[in-house]
């Protein structure tokens, strides 16, 4: 009676870039706990990642949030059935750590194993604590990333259409790197732009009309920096708030579209957006509005699950478990994803 009340566990680790993340999920996606150490403070005087400095912060604080997660749930490592980690795409050096670690416990536990696509994580992130239904168009807006994707189950996942240069998230940094506003950037042009006038400044919206599902963020950032440089300095606030807001809606203008235009394309009335920009308030607002006036669902992750967590890292492993996929010893990470290996677990 007792061990069906209490339901096998799996522990997401997530080391792909710069936050040290594990998650105890069950296979409903219920998040029985997060623990995340963060690096901003390790990186923030080298104005981005250093991936050295990455590899050793994580290994110096993935096992005592192990420690921490197992130590919470009644009957520790007896409640775990899986171990998920994040695989690949991600830096060698991080994404090292927690694969080494996962197969260590794997070992030690004797425990089944599953190496997870960070992006699967990503694209799935919106089932965590809420629900979304199949079909659904998926918008995937990271540091690294900005994928449309059309997703009809676990296992049947489309690619339509990606970024050419820069992801949306490496532009909010790269923005906050011309303007020396802090890093990661995201956070922080986001708090600006709330003051400042989105109509200040006429930014290009790159590919805006073409009706495919492709984005360009390379002319934006340099549309910045030459805007930035004609100005007197030092550069007032108010202005600094201006150029960001104006900025934001550039990128937010050109990603609602694609996602207007992928959504009516593909038919269906859910829809998703996911990854560490999905954080962006002013994105959230004009999802929101959208999906609301055309009577469709929208899902977006609560914030812990925008940028990067282990619950998604755990739940995706645990849908890719159900369907037969299992990884071993010979695990190994891999920096990027490529399209023909985006369902192979290792
Ligand atoms: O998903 P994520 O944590 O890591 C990757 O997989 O890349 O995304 C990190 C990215 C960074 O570029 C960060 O600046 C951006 O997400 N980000 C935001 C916000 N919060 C995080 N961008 C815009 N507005 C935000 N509120
Ligand atoms: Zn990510």
């Amino acid at each position: 009676m007792r061990e069906l009340t209490l339901r096998k566990l799996t522990l997401g680790i997530e080391t792909s870039c710069d936050d040290t993340s594990v998650a105890l999920v069950d296979d409903n996606g219920t998040v029985h706990g997060q623990w995340m150490a963060g690096q901003v403070a390790g990186h923030t005087p080298f104005g981005g990642v250093v991936p050295e400095l990455a590899s050793r912060l994580h290994s110096e604080a993935l096992m005592p949030l192990i420690d921490q997660a197992i130590s919470s749930v009644e009957g520790g490592w007896s409640r775990i059935g899986l171990i998920a980690t994040t695989s690949r795409p991600g830096l060698i050096g991080s994404l090292l750590v927690g694969v080494v670690t996962a197969k260590t416990l794997s070992l030690s536990f004797d425990l089944p194993l599953v190496g997870v696509n960070h992006i699967h994580g990503h694209i799935f992130s919106v089932f965590l604590d809420s629900q979304i239904q199949f079909p659904y168009v998926c918008l995937v807006v990271s540091g690294g990333h900005t994928h449309l994707y059309h997703v009809k189950s676990f296992t049947d996942i489309t690619l339509l259409g990606q970024t050419r240069d820069d992801a949306a998230g490496e532009a909010f940094d790269k923005f906050s790197n011309i303007l020396s506003l802090g890093f990661p950037g995201g956070p922080i042009v986001d708090k600006i732009a709330k003051s400042g006038n989105a109509k200040a400044y006429a930014f290009p919206r790159s590919m805006i009309r073409d009706e495919n599902f492709e984005f360009s963020f390379s002319g934006l950032k340099s549309a910045a920096l030459r805007e930035v440089e004609g100005l007197p300095k030092p550069i007032r606030d108010s202005t600094k708030s201006d150029l960001a807001a104006s900025y934001q809606e550039a990128i937010c203008d050109v990603l609602i579209q694609k996602l207007k235009w992928a959504q009516k394309k593909m038919g269906v009335k859910n829809v998703a957006i996911a990854g560490g920009v999905s954080a962006n308030s002013r994105l959230r607002a004009r999802a929101e509005e959208w999906a609301q006036s055309e009577g469709l669902n929208l899902a977006i992750p609560p914030m812990k699950y925008c940028t990067d967590n282990a619950a998604m890292i755990a739940f995706a492993g645990v849908k890719r478990f159900q369907q037969g996929v299992k990884s071993d010893q010979t695990l190994t990470p891999k920096s990027s994803s490529l399209a023909e290996d985006f369902y192979e677990p290792s």
